[in-house]
């Protein structure tokens, strides 16, 4: 790409008129070039290739000196955190409590959830968790009060308001105990069950609560039909309400019959409401797929691991995106996962884009590290001529090739390497905040280098320092002396990626993954990458009122927008708080994160339970089979 746009700026100035004939360039003027061009091309490729297989894959690593503080000071980090917190949630009170979200440079009020005050709602986990016990008090009446009524014709989501109200109750009510606050997502619960009015069973995306109608598109999208079943599960554990636990087995059931062959064994994004089947393939971790995938791990770690169908959906998910969606740079090796299309068999196109949302994934992959043994599925009664069965040869061959690792080496090495280039791409930006997409440079022509084949040769070649991507790096900078929009566009080509949406949405996922490979690894780094986060957001996002999502992340002077979402409360300070909190309050094999960051604690059905909710024997504990 760059050697041809050098090439052609020589060539064609770009002040040039398009039509060539008028300025008399002839047809064989035209066809030197494009062979020189090809030739230049085959030469930077060959060369690239010559450099590559002489030394084989060495990754880069800067010196990254870390501070060598005493450990002490991440209590009163933490407590700085919880202090941003209560900036946030009191600027919500003052200024648009009962509304849903505060507006926090005209404290203003918005209502884009349900006018059923989602911040107070979404907060209060967080505020039992930091013993916040006043502004817990002041919440509670609103939600006791609540008849998660709507006005005639309207409609609720139905996956944000499970994710954010649900959720929040449950996980309230999980770390309380307080039975009011059950009744109401009981109440809540129901409420929303004509979601399910479809033939497939899959929830259609809207429902009035008032009356009990559904509303929405014949189409669904996997992240917003295959995220609820932590949720339905455990209100079906504790009310004991069999129709809420048949819920959660019927999405299990649904996803576990779709046919995957064309997508690798992956869920694909969209799906057919009325016959239950995958309805495009595209393949991706972010936006409208995430956690549909997320809840595969959570869903088996929630039921104290007795699921194995969902076991078995995380490890065909995350073998088929090792092996096809996750690319490493060809400059600063910076890993990343992507999605793609196929449009007809052998036309697939990969997008290179890596989106902020898409940042959990390296968090999951280190709880699965933590919780599962990677290296020993047989244990866990998981056969792989099983798993693959139905695939297509290329993507078996894709678990042979994987099975000269360690699984779980793998695994950590992905999630470490992605989760560091999420850090980059806040560490890179003059304002310390990462931008919501970028769109990375995936190496030319030629080039586009699958993480896994930098792994191979990496390990081909005596495996010197680190695996790939996973070795420190230092932020890029501008180079300085820089004037001109064009120079400077062209200096981020070192840079290894554009910004392709230039926003900060106060949004948890870099974060959740830093607290995630923190619990994981132990190792200080995740630490203090979120401690330049928060910094980052108190310098740029605070007002005086609240807090605010940011535009121009890339910029010197970034413009602050005017709205602060209710997960910056329920995630993003939460996982913040915990990442600084030195005591381990909600060990991770015991409790487990929704996708809006409420943990629920897992649970075991008793024999009677499997007997009357006519659990399949899948759904079996290994230990009463
Ligand atoms: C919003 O409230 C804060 C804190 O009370 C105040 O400092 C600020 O001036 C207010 N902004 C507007 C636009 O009224
Ligand atoms: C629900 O509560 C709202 C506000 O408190 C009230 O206006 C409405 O009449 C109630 N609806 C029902 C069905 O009780
Ligand atoms: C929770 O509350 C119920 C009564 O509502 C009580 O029976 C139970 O012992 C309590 N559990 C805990 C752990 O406090
Ligand atoms: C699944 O789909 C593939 C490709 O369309 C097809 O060849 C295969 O027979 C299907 N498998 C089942 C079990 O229906």
């Amino acid at each position: 790409m760059s050697v041809l746009s050098t090439v052609w700026g020589t060539f064609f100035p770009t002040n040039m008129p398009l039509s060539f004939h008028r300025r008399g360039i002839s047809f064989r003027r035209i066809l030197v070039v494009v062979t020189f061009s090809f030739v230049l091309c085959i030469l930077y490729y060959s060369h690239s290739r010559r450099t590559q297989s002489a030394t084989g894959f060495v990754p880069e690593e800067d010196v990254v000196i870390w501070p060598t503080e005493p450990p002490e000071i991440w209590a009163e980090r933490a407590a700085q955190v919880k202090n941003a917190f209560l900036d946030a949630y009191h600027g919500y009170e003052r200024y648009a409590f009962p509304h849903d979200e505060l507006a926090p440079l005209s404290n203003a009020s918005t209502n884009s959830f349900n006018r059923w005050g989602v911040t107070a709602v979404d907060s209060l986990d967080t505020m039992l968790l930091m013993g916040l016990k006043d502004e817990y008090e002041r919440a509670l009446p609103l939600i006791m009060n609540s008849n998660f009524s709507l006005p005639v014709n309207t409609a609720v989501p139905f996956f944000e308001t499970v994710i954010r109200y649900l959720g929040g109750l449950l996980s309230a009510y999980a770390l309380s105990n307080d039975s009011r606050l059950l009744t109401k997502a009981d109440e809540l619960g129901t409420k929303l069950s004509p979601a399910f009015n479809t033939e497939s069973g899959f929830p259609v995306f809207g429902i009035n609560t008032y009356e009990g109608v559904e509303s929405g598109p014949p189409i669904g999208v996997l992240a917003e039909i295959a995220s609820w079943q932590l949720e339905y599960s455990y209100l079906g554990k504790v009310t004991g309400k069999k129709e809420h636990v048949e819920r959660a087995i019927t999405i299990t059931d649904l996803l576990n019959n779709a046919n995957l062959t064309l997508s690798g064994g992956m869920y694909p994004t969209k799906w057919d409401l009325a016959t239950g089947m995958p309805r495009d393939l595209h393949l991706s971790v972010g936006a409208a797929a995430d956690s549909g995938h997320e809840y595969t791990l959570k869903q088996y770690l929630l039921t104290a691991q007795t699921d194995k169908e969902n076991l078995e959906m995380y490890i065909r998910m995350t073998t088929h995106v090792i092996n096809n969606l996750i690319f490493i740079s060809p400059q600063r090796q910076l890993v990343y996962v992507t999605d793609m299309s196929t449009y007809k068999l052998e036309d697939t196109r990969v997008s290179h884009h890596f989106e902020h949302l898409s940042c959990f994934f390296p968090g999951l992959l280190a709880l699965g590290v933590k919780m599962l043994p990677l290296d020993d599925l047989e244990s866990l009664g998981i056969d792989v001529e099983e798993l693959t069965r139905d695939l297509l040869p290329r993507d078996r061959r894709g678990y042979e090739t994987l099975s000269e690792f360690s699984l779980a080496d793998v695994h950590l090495w992905a999630a470490e390497a992605i989760a560091q280039t999420c850090y980059m791409t806040y560490a890179d930006q003059p304002t310390g905040l990462g931008p919501e997409a970028v769109v990375m440079r995936a190496g030319g022509m030629f080039r586009t280098t699958l993480w896994m084949d930098a792994v191979r040769a990496w390990d081909r070649h005596g495996r010197q320092g680190s695996p790939p991507g996973v070795g420190d790096k230092l932020p890029w900078s501008e180079p300085p002396g820089l004037v001109s929009t064009r120079e400077r566009d062209r200096a981020t080509i070192s840079r290894d990626y554009g910004v392709r949406n230039i926003a900060y949405y106060l949004r948890p996922e870099a974060v959740e993954s830093f607290y995630m490979l923190w619990r994981v690894t132990g190792d200080v780094r995740w630490r203090y990458r979120g401690w330049h986060v928060f910094q980052a957001i108190e310098r740029e996002a605070k007002t005086p009122s609240g807090y605010t999502c940011v535009d121009r992340v890339h910029m010197k002077v970034p413009v602050q927008l005017d709205l602060m979402p209710s997960y910056f409360l329920a995630e993003t300070l939460k996982y913040l708080y915990l990442l600084f909190l030195d005591e381990d309050i909600l060990p991770l094999d015991r409790w487990v994160f929704n996708t809006e960051a409420h943990p629920l604690p897992v649970f075991t059905w008793t024999p009677e339970e499997l007997t009357t909710y006519g659990f399949a024997e899948e759904h079996l504990p290994s230990a009463m089979l």
